[in-house]
């Protein structure tokens, strides 16, 4: 078969996955084990516990991929592992079992950061289209991440700006948890907006008229929290529909507001969004609306690929081999890590 086939292996946070992609745009094969019911119980992520499902799961996973693909390790060109940013233990695993896998089959290794991956998921081609195109401009929109980045054709990243406190889909869940939704509560807060009406509540848009791309969603919370609290104590009854709908509204503005700015700053007029919070129908509503009123274009990656995947981490991958970027067997898991220590190789 034609073109370089990379693996991917994604273990940050609470889903095992692993995919077969090809020259970073065609996904030949993919599993996932999510570890969503575990974690429901306790109304989030336990890390410990993530690490352990991670462990159990991460062979087979792997095993199922190759299989379905109908490959072995020998017909793979190299072997893409997300090393950070995200859980400390949890990365270890996929880290530890992608080294073991590049050292017993001798293939390229090549570590990569968790929101390239995501940015990555906007460039893979499904039945639809093409996948997108670069340069462009980014909009990372996931649940320990908001950000505007600049991606060169190279796959080399600029960020523009930045949350200053909580990520959108943090936002959201601790929203969702203040209406009484189950964990994880972004997608069933963005299906209950469907219902509720937007302008119903007045909630603030932080940091819309700063001269920046930086972000505030902690005092959208906040708001949040203290209007439910004042209608319970009036003993007033709350439409948590229409809550929904108000909030959703103002995280929309202002990500719509300052991702347009960025195209007319930069001159950019490709816009990737990426991340779990891509998926939600208001933003892409919103986002299409404006691209089409101010004259530039927004690509969403398929909704499946918005979470995390392992096809995003073996595209990322493979674009950043192309780059010439690879790692040995001392790259190591890091809960932190910055785009631009990543794609120059200063941590490893
Ligand atoms: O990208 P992701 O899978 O994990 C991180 O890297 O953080 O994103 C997960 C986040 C969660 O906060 C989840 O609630 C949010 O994305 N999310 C959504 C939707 N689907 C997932 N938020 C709003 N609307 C959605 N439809
Ligand atoms: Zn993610």
């Amino acid at each position: 078969m034609n073109g370089l086939l990379l693996l991917g292996i994604e273990t940050s946070c609470d889903e095992t996955a692993a995919a077969i992609v090809r020259d970073g745009r065609v996904v030949l094969a993919e599993s996932i084990a999510s570890q969503m019911d575990v974690h429901a119980r306790f109304g989030g992520v336990v890390p410990e516990v993530a690490s352990r499902r991670h462990v159990a799961v991460v062979t087979r996973v792997v095993a199922d991929t190759l299989s379905q693909a109908g490959l072995a390790f020998a017909e793979l060109d190299g072997i893409a592992v997300t090393y950070g940013p995200g859980l400390l233990g949890a990365l270890l695993v996929g880290v530890s079992a992608a080294k073991g896998m590049a050292l017993a089959s001798g293939l390229p290794l090549v570590g990569v950061h968790h929101i390239a991956g995501h940015v990555a998921a906007a460039l893979l081609a499904d039945e639809a289209d093409a996948g997108a195109r670069l340069p462009a401009l980014a909009l990372v929109v996931s649940g320990g991440h908001t950000e505007i980045l600049r991606v060169d054709e190279r796959f080399g990243f600029t960020r523009l700006g930045g949350t200053i406190d909580d990520a959108a889909g943090e936002a959201y869940d601790k929203v969702a948890r203040l209406l009484g939704l189950a964990y994880p509560g972004g997608p069933k807060l963005d299906q209950l907006a469907l219902t509720g009406n937007p302008e119903a509540y007045a909630f603030p848009r932080s940091l819309i008229d700063a001269p920046n791309f930086d972000f505030s969603f902690s005092g959208l919370k906040t708001a949040v929290a203290n209007e439910l609290n004042r209608r319970r104590q009036r003993g007033e009854a709350v439409d948590i529909a229409d809550v929904a709908a108000s909030f959703q509204q103002a995280v929309c503005d202002v990500l719509v507001e300052k991702t347009a700015r960025a195209v007319a700053a930069t001159g950019l007029h490709r816009v990737v969004v990426a991340g779990g919070v891509a998926a939600n129908q208001g933003l892409r509503r919103a986002l299409a609306e404006r691209a089409e009123a101010d004259g530039f274009t927004v690509v969403f990656p398929p909704r499946r690929l918005c979470t995390d995947n392992a096809a995003m981490i073996a595209a990322a991958g493979y674009f950043a081999m192309r780059r010439g970027l690879r790692h040995d067997l001392h790259l190591n898991a890091h809960a932190t890590v910055s785009l631009a220590d990543w794609q120059c190789g200063r941590v490893v």
